[in-house]
């Protein structure tokens, strides 16, 4: 369902350097590239990164940067927005199919439906949707700005969020507004098992437990901070406690070993004994492929011109309200 061509170069993986690093490194001055990730990459592929961020703060670097090509170590959702706001500059992703299940639980053609029977509604669509779901909202928000679009809505209208049911349900309890929610959810937050979660709590009762929004209410109601991936960085920098049990992708616990190196970071356990609390789309990206993403300029994000126009519109309003 992307909108975009190409598919990875695989013959050309017999062609990569040694030291990914210096190659990198190269690359990016060769083309005046910027590398932007997200905290659920592969810790290599943060080592490397220009900027590592949230989805918010990715949409604001993609907004503000000088540079002549985004390389986005991220899904395709945000490496589309990157485009979005970036219509006249090269943005690779290094592999093309890593989607997000949220994102592909809202298909255009059945979300037009059900918004369609709503005429009246604000539509505030999470960032975590594709471009032709953006093109049909009013605003866009991320899970660091969500309470904050919502609450500046006007109380007269009715609103449709989508399409996470999850992230949905935490905004209305914290905004005590009524919303339309889209049954989309992420795979990954889904997975977390509350028997488990409390048993580690047991096991470590001085241990915080801090969550990502996407979780289920019944995660999220254990949560002593609930935040978007910046904020849960942010919060153990500062908080006096010493230990984390971190529901939300594991990738992120690269970064918080060190931004706070003497604290202990406990993955929050899945409901079977898999890995399934790793992304499986965030971590199709590697560091070979980011490399020959960048040799070759490709795969490259293409969209239709008239999605990019109108969804333009509403990630700009967002990142007005969110100033
Ligand atoms: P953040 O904006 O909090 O980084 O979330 C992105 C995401 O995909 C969470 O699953
Ligand atoms: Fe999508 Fe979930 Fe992966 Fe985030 S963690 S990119 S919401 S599937």
């Amino acid at each position: 369902m992307f909108t975009t061509t190409l598919s990875h170069p695989s013959p050309q993986f017999n062609q990569i350097p040694n030291d990914l690093f210096t190659a990198i490194n190269q690359l990016k001055k060769e083309l005046n590239a910027v590398i932007l990730a997200h905290y659920y990459q592969y810790p290599d592929i943060q080592d490397i990164a220009d900027f590592l961020g949230d989805s918010l703060s990715l949409s604001q670097q993609a907004a503000s940067t000088n540079a002549d090509v985004i390389v986005f170590a991220g899904v395709h959702f945000m490496a589309e927005t990157a485009k979005i706001l970036n219509p006249d500059k090269l943005v690779l992703l290094p592999d093309l199919e890593a989607g997000c299940s949220l994102a592909d639980s809202c298909h255009p053609d059945i979300f037009a439906q059900f918004k369609a029977q709503y005429p009246d509604c604000i539509v505030v669509s999470y960032i975590n949707c594709s471009a032709a779901i953006k093109a049909m909202s009013d605003i866009i928000c991320t899970s660091s700005n969500a309470v904050k679009i919502v609450k500046q809505l006007p109380k007269d209208r009715p609103i449709i969020f989508a399409p996470d049911r999850n992230l949905g349900k935490y905004v209305m309890e914290q905004t005590g507004r009524e919303l339309i929610l889209w049954q989309g959810s992420c795979i990954v937050h889904e997975i977390f098992s509350e028997r488990k979660l409390i048993q580690l709590k047991i096991e470590n009762p001085r241990a915080e437990i801090i969550a990502h929004p996407e979780c289920e209410t019944a995660v999220l109601r254990h949560a002593d901070y609930i935040g978007s991936t910046t904020a849960l960085l942010k919060y153990c920098q500062q908080s006096s406690s010493n230990e984390f049990i971190v529901a939300t992708e594991p990738g992120i616990i690269h970064q918080m070993e060190k931004v706070a190196s003497t604290k202990h970071f406990i993955p929050a356990p899945a409901m079977n004994n898999c890995a399934c609390n790793e992304c499986p789309h965030m971590r199709l990206n590697t560091l070979e492929k980011l490399y020959l993403a960048m040799k070759f300029k490709q795969p490259e994000i293409i969209l239709d011109t008239s999605i990019m126009i109108a969804a333009l519109r509403p990630i700009q309003k967002m990142l007005e309200l969110s100033r």
